[in-house]
């Protein structure tokens, strides 16, 4: 990896904020490869040294993979001078970290968000063609029937658009399971839609072969194990 500031280093690691951080510095409580370092604009590969803070040492980690169950009427994006974002909702350390949500739930959609500064996975995760599933809980305004499975089965056309064929697994008289590896705006809804019935609540609960943590209420986040994340490119299929 390349040099970078040594303040710069820290506060992308999320330990303070950049002046505070370039405070701590000066005043001697920072220490690479177990010497001082007083000039916060000193550079270095974060990989190859080992840096602490007050005795304390750095796990560095290169990126950030934060679940979130994403509660109602919050949107997925990074800022928004009206609406609260998903990454508003996060603990201060982390808001300074560059992190986005990959993939866009709607305002009323609630669920499994990732929220990450790994450009690459989140695009694979999002591709079509990696074949990632998730998976949704789905309400709606009429009894499903087979014929519905059988129509998602077949895949949906909505207007011009075109969905691939999907799995539906009828949970309940107005309830199911789906499951998609596209991310059109408003799928799941314009698919309902297409067959004569309205989404009333929708839940993501699944990304590849991770599961909404059940420990977390709305709103709340942990980060994934480094196990989750390879998990998250699964293309094994929920059902
Ligand atoms: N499909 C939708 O219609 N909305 C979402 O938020 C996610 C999938």
């Amino acid at each position: 990896m390349a040099k970078e500031r040594l303040d710069k280093i820290l506060s992308a690691q999320g330990v303070a904020s950049r002046s505070e951080v370039k405070t701590m510095i000066r005043r001697g409580l920072v220490t690479v490869d177990g010497e001082v370092v007083r000039a916060p604009e000193d550079k270095f590969d974060p990989e190859l040294v080992s840096i602490a803070v007050e005795g304390r040492q750095i796990g560095f980690k290169r990126h950030l993979y934060i679940m979130m169950n994403k509660p109602e009427g919050v949107i997925c994006a990074t800022s928004d001078g009206r609406i609260r974002t998903v990454v508003d909702l996060l603990p201060e350390h982390l808001q300074r970290r560059g992190l986005f949500p990959a993939g866009r739930l709607d305002r009323d959609t609630t669920g499994f968000v990732l929220i990450t500064d790994d450009g690459e996975l989140a695009h694979r995760m999002l591709a079509p063609k990696s074949h990632v599933y998730k998976l949704y809980e789905v309400g709606c305004d009429r009894t499903l029937c087979d014929d519905d499975v059988k129509s998602f089965a077949e895949g949906i056309v909505h207007g011009d658009e075109h969905f691939q064929p999907a799995k539906m697994k009828l949970t309940g008289d107005n309830t199911a399971l789906v499951e998609i590896c596209e991310g059109k705006f408003h799928q799941i809804k314009k698919m309902f839609t297409s067959v004569g019935a309205v989404v009333t609540s929708l839940r993501r609960i699944r990304i590849g072969e991770v599961s909404l943590d059940a420990a977390l209420a709305p709103g709340e986040c942990r980060e994934l194990s480094s196990e989750e994340v390879q998990l998250l490119l699964s293309r094994k299929s929920g059902f």
